[in-house]
This record gives C-alpha cells, sequence and structure tokens, in this order.
C-alpha cells in the first residue's frame, strides 16, 4: 500500500517566538506540497504563535515534549491536553537527546507512547543506536529491543497511525548521514518486527522515517528506499533547505 510521505522538522532549542515567525514566513512558499505531510516540531513557546502563523497552509504543528500527567503539581511540565487545545497535532517522542540528555527511559517513552494516543496527538517515535553499538555490530537487537518496549500495551490499530523515525545518534547534528542502504536496512528491520509484533497489515500502515544529518543533498536518495517514508530533520529545517527536502 502506499503510504503518505512525512517530513517533520525538528527544531530542537532553537528560535525564539519572534524567530519562529518569521521563519515560518520564510519557508511557507517553499513547503508547498500536497503530496507530502509538512510538520513543525517547535519548543513549547513557540507553539502557540506558529499555530497561528501555519494557519491556512499545508504545515502541521508537533511538539518536541510533554509530562504524561493531565495537570497538577508538576513544575515546569507541559500536558498532551494542553497541547492538543494549543492545535499540536504531532509529538516527537524518545529522542536520543530526551534519552541520553534528560535520563528518560522506556519506561517514560511507553506512558507517553499511550498517553499521546489517548490525548488525540500523533508520536513521532525515536529510535536508534549509538557508535559504539553500531560498531559492535548489536545495533539490530537494541533497536528491536527499543520498539518492543516502547509499544508495550499500544494497539494494532494506535500502530498503524504510528510514526516512527529510526535515528542513529552517530549521524545526529554529525555531518555523517547513514548512507541510504544503512537507513534502508534498519527502517526494513522495523517493518518486519512491527509484523512480527502485530500484523502485516500494521506493518504496511505505520510509517517510518529516517533521521540524522539529512539535507538537501540527500534526502532524495534516502527518500526513494521502499521502507523509508519520511524524514525527522534537525539542522536542515531551520532552513530554506528544508523546501528542498519536502520536495525531494
Ligand atoms: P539533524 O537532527 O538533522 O540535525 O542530524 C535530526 C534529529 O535529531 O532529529
Amino acid at each position: 500500500m502506499a503510504r503518505r510521505r512525512i517530513i517533520a522538522g525538528n527544531w530542537k532549542m532553537n528560535k525564539t517566538p519572534s524567530e519562529a515567525v518569521a521563519l515560518c514566513a520564510e519557508l511557507k512558499d517553499l513547503v508547498k506540497n500536497d503530496a507530502v505531510d509538512v510538520v513543525y516540531c517547535v519548543p513549547a513557546i513557540d507553539i502557540v504563535p506558529v499555530v497561528e502563523a501555519v494557519k491556512g497552509t499545508n504545515v502541521k504543528v508537533g511538539a518536541e515534549n510533554f509530562y504524561i500527567e493531565d495537570k497538577g503539581a508538576f513544575t515546569g511540565e507541559i500536558s498532551a491536553p494542553m497541547l492538543k487545545d494549543a492545535g499540536v497535532e504531532y509529538i516527537i517522542i524518545g529522542h536520543s537527546e530526551r534519552r541520553d540528555i534528560f535520563g528518560e527511559n522506556d519506561i517514560l517513552i511507553n506512558q507517553k507512547v499511550k498517553k499521546a494516543f489517548a490525548a488525540g496527538l500523533s508520536p513521532i517515535l525515536c529510535c536508534g543506536e549509538s557508535l559504539a553499538l553500531r560498531k559492535a555490530d548489536t545495533y539490530k537487537a537494541w533497536i528491536e529491543r527499543q520498539i518492543t518496549w516502547d509499544l508495550d500495551g499500544v494497539t494494532a490499530d494506535q500502530v498503524k497511525k504510528l510514526i516512527i523515525a529510526y535515528e542513529p545518534i552517530w549521524a545526529i547534528g554529525t555531518g555523517e548521514t547513514a548512507t541510504a542502504d544503512q537507513a534502508e536496512e534498519v527502517c526494513g528491520l522495523i517493518r518486519e518486527l512491527i509484523a512480527k509484533l502485530y500484523d502485516q497489515a500494521t506493518a504496511d500502515e505505520v510509517r517510518i522515517q529516517y533521521g540524522g544529518s539529512m539535507n538537501a543533498g540527500n534526502a532524495a536518495e534516502l527518500l526513494s528506499k521502499p521502507n523509508i517514508d519520511g524524514g525527522l530533520i534537525g539542522g536542515a529545517s531551520l532552513k530554506p533547505d528544508f523546501g528542498q527536502i519536502v520536495n525531494a
């Protein structure tokens, strides 16, 4: 079955609210493409102005983080219902920076996936191995374990709406991209795993992105692979290059 391509920017901790609005204006005409889902995942403080700035365009808004409770005494956190009410549709979960810098583990990530679905948000679930695991040739087992834990208790119908981003940590922000064949190998493996954990119909529907130094120069080759349905783009999502990736 044909899966709809999804190109998502991960702005990380970049752009003040006024800079965010300016970037939306700069990219507006460059990211026009009705055949592709285009998403800007932005810092929490940019959500409200970005939702306003992309109104009437093909761009959807995503968040980069949330906490699993709906409300209460959790100083500094924001909840899934808050994001939903603000106009957010997608949410990045399990990014390697959240795992490594903020100590998020697969138990919390699994709770976040379930909470996001319950709140009506579409998770972009990230997985990926370190350089050490890649060199030790244990990366396949690592990715299988991450996905299996992170999807515990998640239904097949939910997985059909899930986006999984394969992001080898050694390729994030380093300028070193996985080759298209390396990316396709793992994205194919993830799809096989979904078929094993669920069924073939679910595996055929789940969308799998590659992320890690994707740019205007390498996007077309990566996106031509049968199991790569899109990209999660950091650095290049903050530049006009993002338009070239959307239209690659
Ligand atoms: P990068 O980041 O494109 O800057 O490598 C990707 C990501 O971390 O999502």
